[in-house]
């Protein structure tokens, strides 16, 4: 076997530093467990930490100041570097190491390596809020641990325990506790990755995964912000199909609606509603998030059947409208009743929950509520945020404290 290629089992050998990297061995560069590297960015804030552990973080942070100084009120979804990022891996046997908490830099993997050829790949999405006393929330975090490993499964690669993704969020929140945005502000997207990292040709599993960790401060998704976003409806691409895996959070479902999404957004829409690919005429998802018209006060999603992500914040906006008395219909839900809606709202982790304005299809545009915020969406939108940001008693049991 050649030097530096990984036997099947084997954690792959470090390559060399590509000479990119090497520039910049006047500062501290870091080699992680042989085939991570890490290196100061030119945004980098943490310069005299080269490498600890969790706890090194948990010591270093109570050093820093408690907030950044960022310009909160222009915060939009964009990345925001910040000083940890989590990583563990998992050889054939498995099982993930105990991972550690590192400086935020580049990561190298083979070109060989499982998700870069053959999109082994995963990822999720949940958010930090800090609370009025400075303290911080994170929201159904074992709800993204579950979902992961369903994913896991789906795509033949092992995951972490719930409380091994739970830890490892945790650790990555506080060691970036000082991003957190102040209350009302925004909060920390918490991106988890897990990815084949091991060197394969042959279409195979990886034989290793890496498990990893990013946050990012935010504020909101649509660059409508709170208002009512604009849709259309794809009438040629589909976003998955039955037997496919529409149904998990797998990274090349994303990467496939990047085309109908950059269409539209060339002619003003916010973003890309997509129908099923056997009828083409029930709804399936927007490009990111779920989608629920109301009428009559009754609130209809499309069903979880295989094709649709089942949203963490699609579930809780259903048991939260169910807590107020709605009436919440999981079903198929076609195209005509969607232009007949009395309001049309989206969720997800990053867009929360997304008025819809208007919904354009086949050249007809229908608008809602004059282009306001319905009554339903605003009463479950505050509903839900207040309960993420410890604003009202949690009676749900769904926020876990920090701090
Ligand atoms: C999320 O809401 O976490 C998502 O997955 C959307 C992402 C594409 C920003």
């Amino acid at each position: 076997m050649e030097p530096g290629l990984a036997s099947r089992g084997a954690l792959p050998a470090a390559p060399p530093l590509p000479r990119w990297l090497t520039r910049h061995s006047l500062s501290p560069c870091l080699k992680i467990r042989n085939h991570i590297y890490s290196m100061p960015s030119p945004t980098y804030k943490v310069p005299s930490v080269t490498k600890c552990q969790a706890s090194l973080a948990t010591n270093y942070i109570r050093e820093t100041s408690e907030v950044v100084d960022l310009d909160w009120e222009n915060l939009g979804f964009g990345l925001v570097e910040t000083d940890f990022m989590y990583v563990a891996k998992c050889g054939p046997d498995g099982n993930f190491s105990k991972g550690e908490v590192l400086p935020f830099g580049p990561i190298a993997v083979s070109p060989s390596a499982g998700v870069l050829n053959y999109g082994q790949g995963l990822f999720e999405g949940l958010k930090a809020y800090r609370k009025t006393d400075g303290s911080i929330l994170l929201f159904r975090p074992e709800e993204n641990a579950t979902r992961m490993i369903t994913g896991a499964e789906r795509m033949c690669m092992p995951a972490p325990t719930v409380e091994q993704f739970v830890d490892a969020v945790k650790q990555t929140v506080l060691a970036n506790k000082r991003w957190v945005p102040p209350t009302g502000k925004g909060s920390l997207y918490i991106r988890p990755l897990l990815m084949g990292s091991g060197a394969v040709l042959g279409l195979a599993p990886a034989p290793e995964y890496t498990f990893m960790i990013f946050v990012s401060p935010v504020g909101n998704y649509f660059k409508e912000g709170l208002s009512p976003i604009n849709l259309i409806v794809e009438d040629k691409f589909h976003r998955a199909s039955p037997g496919g895996t529409g149904g998990v959070k797998t990274i090349g479902n994303y990467a496939s609606v990047l085309k109908a999404q950059k269409i539209a957004k060339s002619k003003g829409y916010s973003d890309v509603l997509y129908l099923d690919a056997v009828h083409d005429k029930y709804l399936e998802e927007v490009s990111s998030c779920n989608i629920f018209v109301v009428k009559d006060n009754v609130i209809s999603t499309p069903a979880i059947k295989g094709t649709i992500l089942p949203g963490i914040t699609r579930k809780s906006i259903i048991e939260v409208a169910q807590s107020k008395g709605f009436k919440v219909e999981e079903r198929l839900v076609s195209v005509d009743e969607l232009l007949n809606a009395d309001e049309v709202f989206c969720t997800g982790t990053a867009v929360v929950v997304s008025p819809v304005g208007s919904i354009t299809y086949l050249g007809k545009r229908v608008e809602y509520g004059n282009q306001g915020v319905g009554v339903v969406s605003q009463q479950l939108y505050k509903s839900l945020t207040s309960l993420q940001m410890g604003l009202v008693e949690d009676f749900m049991d769904w926020t876990v404290q920090l701090n």
